[in-house]
């Protein structure tokens, strides 16, 4: 099998060295791609082709019109393209086909919001005493280095890029090692919408990538989405050249029911809340809490509705979860399994899911677990696979303190038809992300990040683009007086 190529200025090039990658099809485990595990060499010479980019090449000269006419043109690709990148991702990640063409959907959505939003960055004017004028300009913060996981491969990278090409930075993303051939397959497309050469880099590689990446000296800013861990190395090795950190990390979510919600409805919000995307979405709803006079009759609706979950192939269009990602997160989640029999009581699932062509790859069946205590190992770390923790409670109060007893604050969600209790709860939650009455939807104009320990900063809507940005004071002085002082 031919290894695939880095994506460095404008170009297809070869690693400055040998050492590659196997990709794999998570749902039979064949390899079907190589790439290469580029070294600092390689990070190096992308950073150089951004660095040059930003201060020297076309994008320097570039409007915002410009700039916003290339995302709309890159969205027009991704949608003319969609068949064949949602079948890339699906056969990459395992994800069920039917996911990965909203996922497609909804990068080249991302897209053009940034290409609408690129002719509305402006900076103030700020109203000063004395005879002067004091201006806030808005300029692109530089070069940006940005990390990816496995999980939304295409989604990620349209978070990340867009943003940055709006703000009128330069970048060098990093797909994670598990999912980089989506992102390796567009690539050829952003020349074509008239993005200059340099402006995306992109470079493939492990965890040993991504730090020369955060080392790098002439990366100005990093943007990183994946573990908590990692989150905090990144911090520390970012810490040695100051660079700008935005950080968004995972959850341990809280999905409250209270007795008066709407009892099917909410069922199914539960299931949807915990298991879309294989439980492998960092603002899964993975500790459902369930109003003791319901618990019961929601315990039992919950594992009759899991049991009806089609496990199955994902480029089967009735699948509705597919493979876990990677063996190494297949073994985690399984690990989990394990810990959770001996902490709390098992309603359905518990195992590997078996049976046909599942046998070879790495499924994992729909798990509830009930009865949880919120100090449990399955209720506190974050497993990101299909693991339910169901938890009860008497009062609001009660639901309050156990939602917020986490170190984590991604995201939360209330069911209630009380909209006096939905708010007094919407307020007391400490996530960045609050739902009523369903939980997941989000849209690329609204804000997205963690509370706490999920992270810093925001993605996405207007608040997306400030993170590519630095702000210069411009100080004007009107008089033509001495200063008289000496
Ligand atoms: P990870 O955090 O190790 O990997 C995410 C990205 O960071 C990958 O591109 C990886 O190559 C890169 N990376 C790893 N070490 C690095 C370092 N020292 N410096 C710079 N970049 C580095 O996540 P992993 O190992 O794939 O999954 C472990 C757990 O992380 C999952 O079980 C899940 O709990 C969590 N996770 C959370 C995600 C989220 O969306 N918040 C996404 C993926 C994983
Ligand atoms: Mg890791």
């Amino acid at each position: 099998m031919k290894t695939q190529q880095l994506y460095i200025n404008g170009e297809f090039v070869d690693a400055a060295a040998g050492a590659t990658l196997d990709v794999i099809d998570p749902s039979t485990t064949e390899v079907i791609g190589r790439v290469p595990d580029a070294g600092p060499a390689d990070v190096d010479r992308a950073v150089k082709a951004a660095r040059t980019a930003f201060e020297a090449g076309a994008w320097k000269e570039a409007t915002a019109q410009d700039r916003g006419r290339v995302l709309f043109e890159i969205a027009r690709l991704v949608r003319d393209r969609a068949p064949e990148l949602a079948e890339i991702e699906t056969r990459n990640t395992g994800k069920p086909i039917v996911e990965a063409e909203f996922d497609i959907a909804d990068s080249a959505t991302c897209y053009e919001y940034y290409g609408g939003l690129a002719t509305k960055i402006h900076g103030d004017v700020i109203p000063v005493p004395d005879n002067a004028m004091s201006l806030a300009l808005r300029e692109p913060m530089g070069v940006a280095g940005q990390i990816i996981p496995w999980n939304y491969p295409m989604l990620m990278a349209a978070w990340k890029l867009a943003p940055a090409i709006c703000a009128g930075c330069t970048t060098v993303l990093k797909p994670a090692e598990q999912t980089p051939l989506s992102i390796l397959a567009l690539a050829s497309s952003f020349a074509e919408a008239g993005l200059p050469p340099g402006v995306v880099n992109i470079v493939t590689g492990e965890g040993g990538t991504g730090a020369a990446i955060v080392e790098h000296a002439d990366v100005d800013k990093i943007a990183f989405t994946g573990s908590a861990d990692v989150g905090k190395t990144i911090m520390r090795a970012a810490a040695s050249t100051l660079k700008k950190v935005s950080l968004e990390l995972g959850g341990k979510s809280p999905n409250i029911f209270f007795a008066d919600a709407d009892f099917e409805i909410a069922v199914e919000g539960a299931l949807f809340g915990v298991f879309f995307n294989q439980g492998e979405v960092c603002s899964a709803g993975s500790r459902i809490l369930v109003q003791r006079p319901i618990y019961k009759k929601f315990v039992e609706a919950m594992v009759e509705k899991a049991k009806a979950i089609t496990v199955g192939m994902p480029m089967d269009r009735d699948t509705k979860m597919g493979a876990i990602v990677s063996l190494e997160q297949f073994d985690r989640v399984r690990q989990y399994q394990e810990i959770g029999k001996h902490e709390a009581k098992v309603a359905s699932g518990g195992g590997r899911a078996t049976g046909g062509a599942l046998d070879k790859g790495y499924f994992i069946q729909p798990t509830i677990f009930y009865d949880v205590d919120n100090a449990a190992r399955i209720a506190r770390e974050e497993i990101f696979g299909p693991v339910a923790c169901v938890i009860p409670f008497d009062t609001e109060d009660d639901a309050l303190r156990i939602a917020n007893d986490t170190f984590y604050g991604l995201a939360a969600a209330v069911w209630t038809r009380d909209i006096f209790r939905a708010m007094r709860v919407v307020k007391s939650l400490r996530a960045g992300i609050v739902w009523v009455n369903h939980m997941q939807p989000t849209y690329v104009e609204a804000p997205w990040g963690g509370y706490k320990q999920s992270g810093i900063g925001r993605e996405l809507g207007k608040w997306g683009v400030e993170e590519y940005l630095n702000v210069k004071q411009v100080y004007i002085n009107l008089s033509e007086q001495p200063i008289g002082w000496y």
